[in-house]
């Protein structure tokens, strides 16, 4: 078991790369299964999740080279399995779109039921619904779903919650359909645009991603051969965004979208940092203690419940009481009994927390609770006066690349330990 440990408090300043996005990129992977095919990904972030993936498929019978730490060749030419793994299924969340891909391709699938960050009931009706719309038969029970076809054949799903993985999965599951399918109230983040674009490089017919309504056009077959690059993580850049602003910083983003990342900037320029965007970079300085402000996290393009844990950080340290309201998950608030141990006064009222502002955090030892609440803790251990050590830190590595090499390069004293 790692774990990290901080010694604050320091200024971050200077540049940061943003690696390509986790929520992409394990969408991406299983999208390769329906091109009976070679492609190519690159700025493929090398995270924990990433490595599972490229596991799983080729269990399934993909052939993956790694060309570089971020370039992987997925050959999809000899699938010969349509029943994944399920122990490794059903550890991480986003196996799921294996059922989108593999329904699509082999009219089979089985997988065990996903797993993930502990943030409370994350049902999966929504998929279910549309696969079935699409005429698939679903199964779930002892721990696994299986899912069968004759035919799959287009027709109009309305999601009714605004959910990423159902809108990705029935986008997977409909592109070699029959018909056209319509997908209302669908997600817009950015990754659903990513998985739509990387579709359609590969031959597939998707209008409309990233608006309020998909539209796909089933095609016959999708082909190999193309070079895809994920597109950069807004979760990562937000969350270098807000370290700038919790640690009275100077951070420049390289590689990111600015547009992925309005509401940030928008959020913190309230706040009192100062934002300079160039075309696929933004510097984010902020001399000053940040102001109190209000959140309410929402679907892309709302302040995403990825970085509330973040911003949870910068408030808690902020001029002033803040309130965040949380309307995605049920239990995202875990971390703010961990920011309570370092000195913070925040009142996790379930839905909401009230966050006082207290002048400076203390380091000590806490726990990463999830993904995004350990990349908090280490703003907070960054901000805070003396040691933090943060255990459960193989979260963070799921979803973050060389984190710690990050921030130490932005100034940060952190190092990784290894403990028994
Ligand atoms: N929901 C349903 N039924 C469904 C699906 C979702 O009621 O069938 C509800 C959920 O309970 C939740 C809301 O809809 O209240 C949104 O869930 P969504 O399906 O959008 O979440 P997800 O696809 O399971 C992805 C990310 C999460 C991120 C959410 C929201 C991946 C692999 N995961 O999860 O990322 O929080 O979207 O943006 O893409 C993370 O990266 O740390 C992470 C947790």
């Amino acid at each position: 078991m790692d774990k990290l440990v901080i010694h604050g408090p320091t200024k971050l300043n200077g540049e940061v790369i943003i690696s390509g996005a986790k929520n992409a990129a394990v969408a991406l992977l299983p999208a390769t299964l329906l091109v009976d095919g070679i492609c190519t990904i690159n700025n493929l972030p090398n995270i924990s999740d990433v490595k599972i993936y490229c596991d799983i498929l080729e269990q399934l019978g993909a052939k993956i080279t790694w060309v570089t730490k971020n370039e992987i060749t997925i050959d999809t030419r000899n699938i010969t399995c349509t029943e994944a793994p399920l122990e490794q299924t059903s550890k991480f969340r986003a196996s799921y779109y294996l059922i989108g891909s593999l329904l699509g391709r082999c009219k089979h699938v089985q997988v065990g039921l996903p797993g993930g960050c502990n943030l409370g009931a994350r049902p999966i009706d929504q998929h279910i619904k549309g696969f079935e719309a699409l005429g698939a038969t679903v199964d779930v029970s002892q721990g696994k779903i299986t899912a069968y076809a004759d035919e799959l054949v287009g027709t109009s799903i309305y999601m009714d919650v605004v959910s990423v993985g159902a809108t990705i999965n029935v986008m997977l599951a409909s592109v070699l359909a029959k018909g056209t399918t319509v997908i209302e109230n669908p997600a817009k983040e950015p990754h659903i645009v990513d998985v739509a674009n990387f579709l359609n490089t590969m031959g597939a017919d998707i209008r409309g991603a990233g608006t309020d309504s998909i539209k796909i056009n089933g095609v016959e077959k999708l082909h190999g051969n193309c070079t895809y690059s994920v597109v950069p993580d807004q979760i990562e850049a937000g969350t270098f965004m807000l370290a700038a602003v919790a640690t009275q910083g100077d951070i420049t983003l390289k590689n990111c979208v600015p547009e992925h990342l309005d509401c940030i900037t928008a959020k913190i320029i309230e706040m009192g940092a100062n934002v300079t965007i160039d075309r696929d970079s933004i510097r984010v300085c902020c001399n000053k203690r940040p102001e109190k402000a209000n959140i309410k996290t929402l679907p892309y393009p709302g302040f995403p419940t990825d970085l509330q844990p973040q911003i949870g950080v910068c408030l808690s340290i902020a001029n002033g009481t803040s309130i965040i309201n949380e309307s995605i998950w049920e239990s995202r608030f875990q971390y703010t009994a961990e920011l309570n141990k370092m000195g913070a006064k925040i009142i996790d009222q379930g839905k909401s927390a009230v966050f006082e502002g207290v002048d400076t955090l203390i380091g000590s030892p806490v726990y990463a609770t999830d993904l995004r609440a350990g990349a908090a803790l280490i703003i907070a251990g960054v901000t805070a006066n003396g040691e933090t050590s943060l255990y459960n830190i193989e979260h963070i590595d799921r979803g973050y690349e060389n984190i710690e090499e990050k921030f130490r390069k932005l100034g940060a004293n952190i190092t990784r330990v290894h403990e028994d």
